[in-house]
């Protein structure tokens, strides 16, 4: 494995899809998966792109077989992983799966610490895609060395599979993991609560140089639908999708609101999240309840900017086109992209009314 970023093309962009922790912990089975993955289809959200169907922690049995080998839990999983893997294979959709880098997995389950290359193997086997690797129980373990095991164990089983770093940003992994996985946690768990998703926020300010395609900086999962408004709901995806992050939805696909679906579909808000060039957003200017993030995008003189209000009171939000990389007597156009309508061409500054707790983007293109 050389120096420098992946570059296996496995996330040109970052991965989307689905992941059961954030709304069900280890209350998880065989059914809950195949139908959040046809509810994946039906809602449109695969043809909004989103991927991947991952179960976290919770599918293993207690204990792995006379060989060493992973078990899935045979009563939350009683046809297996691989039959469980194909189904969602026929639907278009990719599966993943979760482990631990350390003795035991955070909810006290049997982990990969020193069965990376068989449980790599195994995973293969079952036709898994995507693999979380967290990080409980790695008292005294190199974060670096035991994660590039990982990537060497994938490597050996001649499986693409997506490598999803879990080691919540403690050993600064934007510095070594984007050589050795496609994401890496930057964060603590996210809860769903506004406070969270800010404090979460203000952690990514400063890592925008470190991500790029093949290798994301991961803020952690959506919790849009677990019971954030519905105008945090759409700035904690607006700014998830401005920072590039995974987007991975946590909530249950089966039962979600047509306001909750319509936040995880909105397909140009999912555009700036996909955009080709893969660039971070940075925040440019932070006031007392409000923020402005900007990011450049393909195509030329193409850049998202988000205006964040995470005061208690709607506000008129601004930022100065000088601001955002412009010149101030530049002529731009604007279009909003919650509203998907046009608001044509403005000169100095772009505005939009703001309601608490929520975040307008823009797209702004040069004339
Ligand atoms: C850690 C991770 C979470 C989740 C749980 C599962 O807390 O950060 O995303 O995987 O473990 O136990």
């Amino acid at each position: 494995m050389g120096i420098g970023r992946l570059s296996d093309g496995l996330a040109p962009t970052p991965p989307m899809g689905w992941n059961s922790w954030n709304r069900f912990g280890i209350q998880i089975n065989e059914r809950l998966v195949l139908e959040t993955a046809e509810a994946m289809v039906e809602s449109g959200m695969r043809d909004a792109g989103y991927r991947y169907v991952v179960i976290d922690d919770g599918w293993m049995a207690p204990e792995r077989d006379r060989n060493g080998d992973f078990v899935a839990d045979p009563a939350k999983f009683p046809r297996g992983i691989a039959a469980l893997a194909e189904r969602v294979h026929a639907l278009g959709l990719r599966f993943g799966i979760y482990t631990d880098a350390g003795t035991r997995t955070c909810q006290g389950l049997p982990a990969s610490l020193g069965y990376e290359f068989r449980d790599a193997r195994r995973f293969a086997e079952w036709g898994v895609d995507y693999v979380k690797v967290d990080w409980c129980h790695t008292d005294g373990l190199s974060p670096r060395a035991c994660y590039a095991k990982w990537a060497m164990a994938i490597h050996a089983a001649r499986r693409p599979i997506v490598l999803s770093i879990c080691e919540w940003g403690r050993a600064r992994p934007w510095e070594w993991a984007g050589t050795l996985g496609h994401l890496w946690r930057t964060c603590w768990d996210i809860q769903p609560e506004w406070s969270s998703v800010t404090a979460i926020l203000d952690r990514q300010a400063d890592l925008h140089a470190y991500s790029g395609p093949d290798h994301w900086n991961d803020p952690d999962m959506l919790e849009v639908g677990n019971g954030l408004s519905d105008g945090e709901d759409r700035a904690h995806f607006a700014l998830w999708a401005m920072l590039a992050a995974p987007l991975m939805a946590g909530n249950d696909l089966r039962q979600m609101s047509d306001d909750v679906r319509r936040v995880l579909t909105a397909n140009e808000i999912v555009a700036i999240d996909q955009d080709a060039r893969g660039m971070q957003a940075r925040r440019i200017r932070r006031e007392e309840d409000t923020e402005v993030w900007v990011r450049g995008l393909a195509g030329t003189r193409a850049i998202a900017v988000a205006l964040l209000n995470r005061g208690s009171e709607d506000r008129e939000l601004s930022a100065g086109l000088d601001e955002v990389g412009f010149a101030a007597t530049d002529v731009v156009r604007v279009r909003d992209l919650w509203l998907r309508s046009d608001i044509g061409a403005r000169r100095r500054e772009i505005v939009s009314t703001v309601p608490s707790h929520s975040a307008a983007v823009l797209r702004v293109t040069a004339y």
